[in-house]
C-alpha cells in the first residue's frame, strides 16, 4: 500500500466500492477504511510522526478523504437496499424510505346508502319510480294533508322541530308528505318510492335517532285493494330477507290510511319459536301500511269513488338492523371504519 499517500488511498477505494455488489460486503470495506484498524485510523494516526510543517495539511486531506468515503459509502447503500426496506437504513438520495406511505383505500357507500338502494331496487323491478321530497316541509304536507288534524293526539308521537320564524315550515317527520306533493302533481296510475330523511324530537339511544331515513311507498290506481297491498310487500320482503321468512298483517291505526297494518316477519333467528331477538314473540314488526284513507284522496283531487290505492312506510336502519344483526342504531352515524369495512 502506497504508505502515507492520501491520493492513492482514495484511487484504490474508489475502484473497491465500484465492485462492491452486496451489503455484507459494503460493511467490510467500510471497516477495511473507517473502522478502529482501519486505514483512515492509521493515517491519522502517523500524524505526530509529520514534520511539523506537514501534520496541518496532512490532517485536512485525511479529513476530505473521510467525508469522501461516508458519502460513497451512503450512496452506495442506497443502490444496493431493495424498494421498501429495510427500514433502518436511510437512502443517500434524500427521499426517506423508511417513512411510511400514503395508501389510497378505495370507499364504499355506507350501510345505509346500499340499503337504501337494494329497496329502491326491488321496487323498480315491480314498475315503481323513485322520488324525492324536501326534508323542509309544510305543516299541511306533514300533516294536516294526511288526515293529521291539529289536535289530534297521533301528532304529538312526530310533532317535530319547525323552523324559527316560519310558522308553517318544520323538518318532515316522515316520508308520507311526498305522497301529498307527488299526488297533487301527478295523475293516478301512479306506483312510487320516496327514500329520505326524517327528523323527530326523540333523545338518543340504542334504538333511536333525532335524524333517521325511511322509505314511503304508495301506488293508486281504479280497483286497488287490500290483497294488491299484501302481495307486493310480501315479494318485497321476501326478496330483503330471504324466501324463508312469513309474513303476518296486523290491525292498526294511522291517520292516513283506512284499514291499516302495521306488518311483522318471523324472526330469522328462532325461526317463529320466541327467542331474545324479538322478545319471544317469534316476529319482528318491520313496517306500517294501510289502504290510502278517501279524505287524503280527496285532499290531492283525487276522485275517492273512482280511484283507491294504497301506501306503506319503513323505517331505513331499523331494516338494516335486522338484516345485518346490529343492535344499536348509533353506530351507522358513529363514522367508526372498524363498523363500516364490514359492509
Ligand atoms: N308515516 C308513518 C311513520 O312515520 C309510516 C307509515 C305507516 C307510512 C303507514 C305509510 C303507511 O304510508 O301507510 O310512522
Amino acid at each position: 500500500m502506497p504508505g502515507l499517500d492520501i491520493e492513492a488511498y482514495q484511487k484504490a477505494f474508489e475502484g473497491e466500492i465500484e465492485a462492491v455488489d452486496s451489503l455484507q460486503a459494503l460493511e467490510e470495506l467500510k471497516v477495511k477504511y473507517l473502522g478502529r484498524k482501519g486505514i483512515l485510523a492509521q493515517l491519522t494516526g502517523s500524524i505526530p510522526q509529520l514534520p511539523q510543517g506537514e501534520r496541518a495539511g496532512f490532517g485536512q486531506r485525511a479529513n476530505i478523504f473521510k467525508n469522501r468515503i461516508n458519502l460513497l459509502i451512503a450512496e452506495k447503500q442506497g443502490a444496493l437496499i431493495p424498494q421498501g426496506g429495510p427500514y433502518d437504513l436511510p437512502a443517500a438520495s434524500g427521499v426517506d424510505i423508511g417513512m411510511p406511505g400514503y395508501v389510497q383505500e378505495p370507499g364504499h357507500l355506507h350501510p345505509i346508502t346500499q340499503t337504501i338502494d337494494e329497496i329502491c331496487l326491488i321496487f323498480s323491478r315491480m314498475g315503481f319510480s323513485i322520488v324525492e321530497g324536501p326534508e323542509i316541509e309544510t305543516e299541511y304536507n306533514n300533516f294536516t294533508g294526511l288526515n293529521i288534524p291539529l289536535d289530534h293526539p297521533s301528532r304529538d308521537a312526530f310533532d317535530t322541530f319547525y323552523l324559527k320564524g316560519a310558522q308553517h315550515l318544520l323538518l318532515r317527520s316522515h316520508t308520507s308528505p311526498v305522497q301529498i306533493r307527488e299526488m297533487k302533481s301527478t295523475k293516478p296510475p301512479l306506483a312510487v318510492v320516496v327514500p329520505g330523511r326524517v327528523y323527530r324530537p326523540d333523545a338518543t339511544d340504542a334504538s333511536h335517532l333525532f335524524m333517521f331515513h325511511q322509505v314511503e311507498g304508495f301506488l293508486v290506481d281504479q280497483g286497488i285493494r287490500f290483497s294488491d297491498l299484501k302481495g307486493i310487500l310480501e315479494v318485497f320482503l321476501k326478496n330483503v330477507f330471504g324466501r324463508e321468512i312469513k309474513t303476518r298483517f296486523r290491525p292498526h291505526f294511522f291517520p292516513f290510511t283506512e284499514p291499516s297494518a302495521e306488518v311483522d316477519i318471523s324472526c330469522s333467528i328462532c325461526k317463529g319459536a320466541g327467542c331474545s331477538s324479538c322478545g319471544q314473540k317469534g316476529w319482528l314488526e318491520i313496517l306500517g301500511s294501510g289502504m290510502i284513507h278517501p279524505n287524503v284522496l280527496k285532499n290531492v283531487g283525487y276522485d275517492n269513488k273512482k280511484y283507491s290505492g294504497f301506501a306503506f312506510g319503513m323505517g331505513i336502519e331499523r331494516i338494516a338492523m335486522l338484516k345485518y344483526g346490529i343492535n344499536d342504531i348509533r353506530l351507522f352515524c358513529e363514522n367508526d371504519l372498524r363498523f363500516l369495512r364490514q359492509f
